[in-house]
């Protein structure tokens, strides 16, 4: 929607395995703006071949991947083969059709256990689950890829932890199944259709014991990476950027804006630690904001907000 509104005509590309095609009807809703669909997968190196013969391609945002951190543990090899196989097809895909640049949906995951807070991106980068590893190794890839051919514009975004969403309730997160990620568990117990959080460990050394992250507006998000495909549409190089707020805010933290913002008690228990999990990280997002002329402006109230008006109007809705 943030390209629409600045007037760039969008195609998607999308197999739909956990979002539906009824997202863009809502899109169209709000912009008055179409967007070409292709209800394809990257992986299919025939259909990507057409997409980019029946277009004019200026550059490539590439989201596609599985991300549940949990999941890859459990079925590596599906992840592997999505998340690296499907880079590697996008690219040659991209290669053939004179297509050279490209923004990268990253994740501060590639961080592993930071060496100090805030993060920077020349800490560093080690994985700690498989879905870690398919960032990290793309990552490698786009970098190889550039030394290769440095006429590649290229923008890796290491997203923190993204939540909220579009401020008309129409379009937000809903996940398949149980939610893995604290935010859309929080909606879902707020709604009643989940009884009660758990919360993972409240013996961190943090403030109040529980995790600490840096939660970042999805709108927020979704204007860095305009503000990275201007970059990659206007010079070559390859860059990384944090995309985070700098700030850490705690699970409490989060459970007590929400009840906040939606007026409901969110029943919670302490459990112990979930395996994996670290205890704080947050972003240090100076060089984004100095190289992108980017910064985040909204706050965990205002995550909060977007978050339980989207829930509180969608409940039941499939997944976007
Ligand atoms: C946040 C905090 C949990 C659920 C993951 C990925 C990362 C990114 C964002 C894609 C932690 C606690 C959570 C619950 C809880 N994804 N928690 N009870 O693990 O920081 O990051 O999602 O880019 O790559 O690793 O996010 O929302 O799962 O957890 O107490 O039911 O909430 O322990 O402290 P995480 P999360």
């Amino acid at each position: 929607m943030e390209l629409l509104n600045e007037g760039y005509e969008i195609i998607c590309v999308d197999n739909c395995y956990n979002s539906s095609p009824d997202v863009l009807n809502r899109i169209e809703k709000i912009t008055s703006k179409k967007v070409k669909f292709y209800h394809d997968d990257i992986l299919d190196a025939a259909a990507l071949k057409r997409i980019f013969s029946e277009n004019k391609v200026d550059a490539v945002i590439h989201f596609a991947g599985l991300k549940a951190v949990g999941e890859s543990v459990s079925i590596p090899l599906q992840y592997y083969h999505n998340n690296i196989s499907g880079t590697l097809v996008l690219c040659q895909a991209m290669k053939d059709a004179n297509v050279k640049n490209i923004v990268f949906s990253s994740s501060a995951t590639v961080y592993g256990l930071p060496k100090s807070l805030p993060i920077q991106e020349n800490f560093p980068l080690s994985a700690t689950n498989p879905y870690g590893q398919t960032k990290l190794m793309i990552e490698q890839i786009l970098q190889d890829l550039y030394v290769s051919d440095p006429g590649w514009s290229i923008s890796i975004l290491r997203y923190f932890n993204p939540v909220g969403a579009h401020k008309s309730g129409l379009i937000g997160e809903a996940p398949k199944g149980i939610p893995n990620n604290l935010m859309p568990y929080v909606t879902q117990v707020a709604t009643g259709k989940l009884p009660q959080l758990k919360i993972f460990g409240n013996d961190y050394p943090t403030p109040d014991g529980t995790g600490v992250r840096d939660y970042i507006h999805v709108s927020d998000l979704a204007s860095g990476h305009s503000a990275a495909l201007k970059r990659v549409l206007s010079q070559t190089g390859i860059d990384v950027y944090n995309l985070g707020t700098g700030k850490g805010n705690s699970v409490l933290e989060l459970l007590h804006a929400f009840e906040k913002a939606s007026g409901r008690k969110i029943p919670y228990e302490f459990v112990p630690r979930r395996s994996g999990d670290i205890a704080s990280c947050y972003a240090d997002p100076t060089k984004a904001k100095k190289e992108l002329h980017w910064e985040t402006t909204r706050d965990l109230n205002e995550m909060c907000e977007d978050s339980w008006r989207w829930q509180s109007q969608s409940s039941g809705k499939t997944s976007d």
